[in-house]
């Protein structure tokens, strides 16, 4: 992946990602003309504009058949929330709507096309903050509506599951994934597409909760995850032995506030004790114990459901030793692993459209009465904004 960065004057972050296909081809993206556009795209094909908004990336990306990817446009807010020490719900929803347009119009641009070569519109309408959620909603409501094509809501978290299909193309379904995000830590079977069962969920902090609150109490900030992830690679794993938390009678749910509390603990005594913490330390130790526990759930379900293919999905899973073990634990089994690059782990729009793109086929289509849910459940979700029901 080759990601364009460029840092705007109020310190958000634009970023164009290209697979490494596109730049050997010599940005073959930026220079298709409208016609030559039409002829490669036969009748069969299916581009959607996909929009996602749900928490402090604004993005959009233009997606054909679900898992090539004409454009991937990203505006980040990260460096706006950082000053906080964590997301500002009202500021993020501000500046989605003061970069939404720009983010549309670079991605169409990028992908050699207007709004009249889509075949659908595609959006994120939960879960996450309602306020920027209701952003990218009322664009891609805007846009069906002014141009008659069909509009579809998509679950963000299937997004992230089906930020695989992107550059995996031989992955389908069924397998088995990690969903490990700011909001969630799920284990599913992803039956076929679209369809999930949840086998195991946190019963208290999501995993990216849990690095994101352990790196502010040891003074590393915000954002933790990819903060501890660098400490880390300093630091011993072994220097602390932290708890992995079993849920009895619940072998595959996950409970991260113990270790949480643990290391608070850890950081209280050593300021009665009057000595200073080695924070790489910590970041290592509490690191592997979160590892281990995503990584020992997740070999065990392939094991007990009887699945040779795991793939993980959500920031967390750009974590390097979460993807070294699982590696190694999945060629110690016989299990296949698939891992999107970081950039697709990490919120963006082109998973958004991979996802929209199965969604289409089925047939599914909301009405223009779609509106921002920011608890929707996985799996046997709502469908009342579906169009003519
Ligand atoms: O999927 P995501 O971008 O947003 C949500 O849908 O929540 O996930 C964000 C979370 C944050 O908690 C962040 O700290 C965590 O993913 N994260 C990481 C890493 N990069 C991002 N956690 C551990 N290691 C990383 N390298
Ligand atoms: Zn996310």
């Amino acid at each position: 992946m080759n990601i364009n960065k460029n840092v705007e004057d109020d310190g958000v972050i634009f970023m164009s990602i290209k697979d490494d296909e596109q730049n050997k081809n010599g940005d073959k993206m930026q220079t298709l003309d409208q016609s030559k556009v039409s002829q490669e795209q036969t009748k069969e094909d299916v581009v959607i504009l996909a929009i996602e908004s749900s928490c402090d990336e604004s993005a959009a990306a233009v997606v054909k058949n679900g898992r090539e990817v004409l454009s991937n446009i990203i505006s980040s807010q990260i460096a706006l929330h950082t000053v906080y020490g964590g997301v500002v719900p009202e500021i993020a929803s501000r500046k989605h709507v003061e970069k939404m347009n720009g983010c549309i119009r670079a991605a169409l641009s990028e992908a050699g096309m207007a709004l009249k070569d889509i075949d659908a519109v595609a959006v994120t309408y939960g879960p996450g903050l309602v306020g920027a959620l209701l952003v990218g909603v009322s664009e891609a409501k805007a846009i069906a509506f002014a141009t008659g094509k069909p509009l579809i809501g998509v679950h963000h978290i299937e997004g992230h599951i089906s930020a695989n299909f992107i550059e995996n193309k031989d992955l389908e379904p069924p397998f088995v994934c990690l969903v490990v995000s700011g909001g969630h830590s799920h284990l599913v079977v992803v039956k076929d597409y679209g369809q999930y069962d949840i086998i195991g969920q946190t019963r208290d902090d999501a995993a990216g909760e849990a690095f994101d609150k352990v790196a502010r109490a040891i003074g590393l900030g915000y954002p933790g995850g990819p903060k501890i992830d660098k400490a880390a690679k300093e630091g011993n794993p072994d220097a602390f032995s932290f708890p992995k938390a079993q849920i009895p009678d619940a072998e595959y749910d996950f409970s991260f506030s113990g270790l949480k509390s643990s290391v608070l603990n850890i950081i209280n005594q050593a300021k009665m004790q009057g000595h200073e913490l080695n924070q790489a330390d910590v970041a290592a130790s509490f690191q592997k114990a979160v590892v281990e526990v995503l990584v020992g759930h997740a070999i065990k379900a392939c094991k007990e459901y009887g699945y040779d293919k795991l793939a993980i999905a959500g920031g967390v899973a750009s974590n390097s030793g979460l993807r070294e073990l699982m590696e190694k634990e999945c060629a110690a089994n016989g299990i296949s692993f698939y891992r999107p690059s970081p950039v697709l782990c990490t919120d963006n729009a082109a998973m958004i459209g991979a996802a929209a793109y199965y969604e289409y086929k089925k047939g599914v289509r909301f009405g223009l009465d779609m509106n921002a849910v920011p608890n929707l459940p996985l799996g046997d979700r709502e469908r009342r904004f579906h169009a003519g029901k």
